[in-house]
């Protein structure tokens, strides 16, 4: 595994866009992430498209996760998310992008399609990942067992609370989710990890130090594979 040290958040990003800009024509399917943490790097890539450096016509993209409950259109919704932080702002045809959307907690088969387009599309080439203060990836929670396809997730109070800081209350916050399975999120080629802060201390030093792997910081799943590359900065690494 590689780990990449940056000094701040926005050198984080840049160094995640380089990433990609040198990867970029070999791509044909993105893995996407939302959450805060990857805003910085998708500014870097509405930016390099601008330049004309990158172009993501004829690229597909598939997202890890969705909240189960709102409304389509939700600000909050990581669909909304992907159009206002990249989607719109990039040569990608909106036909080509995939969230999944379960309509409520018992549409199982929402996931079995979303990973037959998953295999449709030939599997990710490099998925982008962010992490949970407590470990989760996409919306893969803490548990003692974990997903490997696509399934509903019962959010925990850790990951409400955390993302709380985006709706009005705590209550608003959706309890469920439609999530890849941490199998499915290992079935990428390359995968990237971004990180900042000292919030993601726990979860990071997890996956960095020491040989264990653990449902309970689902993360620890990524020493299992041979093409990861771990992006943080030095507020984080040094709180390590
Ligand atoms: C959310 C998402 C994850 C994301 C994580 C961290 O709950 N489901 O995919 O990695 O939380 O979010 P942030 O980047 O805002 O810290």
């Amino acid at each position: 595994m590689k780990v990449i040290i940056s000094k701040d958040y926005d050198e984080l990003s840049k160094k995640a866009a380089d990433f990609f800009e040198e990867r970029f024509d070999k791509i044909k399917v993105l893995g996407l992430a939302t959450g805060s943490t990857p805003i910085g790097l998708y500014k870097q890539l509405i930016k390099r498209v601008e330049d004309g450096k990158i172009s993501f016509k004829d690229k597909y993209s598939v997202n890890l996760d969705e909240y189960i409950g709102l409304p389509i259109g939700h600000k909050e919704s990581y669909r909304e998310f992907m159009n206002d932080n990249l989607f719109n702002h990039v040569d990608i045809d909106i036909k080509n992008t995939n969230v999944p959307f379960a309509k409520d907690v018992d549409d199982i088969s929402a996931c079995e399609k979303y990973d037959s387009i998953i295999d449709g599309l030939g599997g990710v080439d490099v998925q982008v990942l962010g992490v949970g203060e407590n470990g989760h990836i996409a919306f893969n929670e803490p548990d003692s067992e974990l997903n490997y396809n696509t399934s509903i997730i019962k959010l925990t109070d850790s990951t409400i609370n955390a993302n709380s800081r985006f709706f009005d209350s705590y209550d608003d916050v959706p309890k469920y989710a439609i999530s890849m399975g941490v199998g499915k999120i290992m079935e990428a080629k390359e995968i990237i990890l971004l990180a900042n802060g000292k919030k993601k201390a726990d979860a990071i030093r997890s996956l960095l130090e020491g040989d264990k792997i653990t449902c309970n910081s689902p993360v620890t799943l990524l020493k299992l594979h041979p093409n990861v590359t771990v992006f943080i900065d030095e507020e984080l690494n040094n709180a390590l």
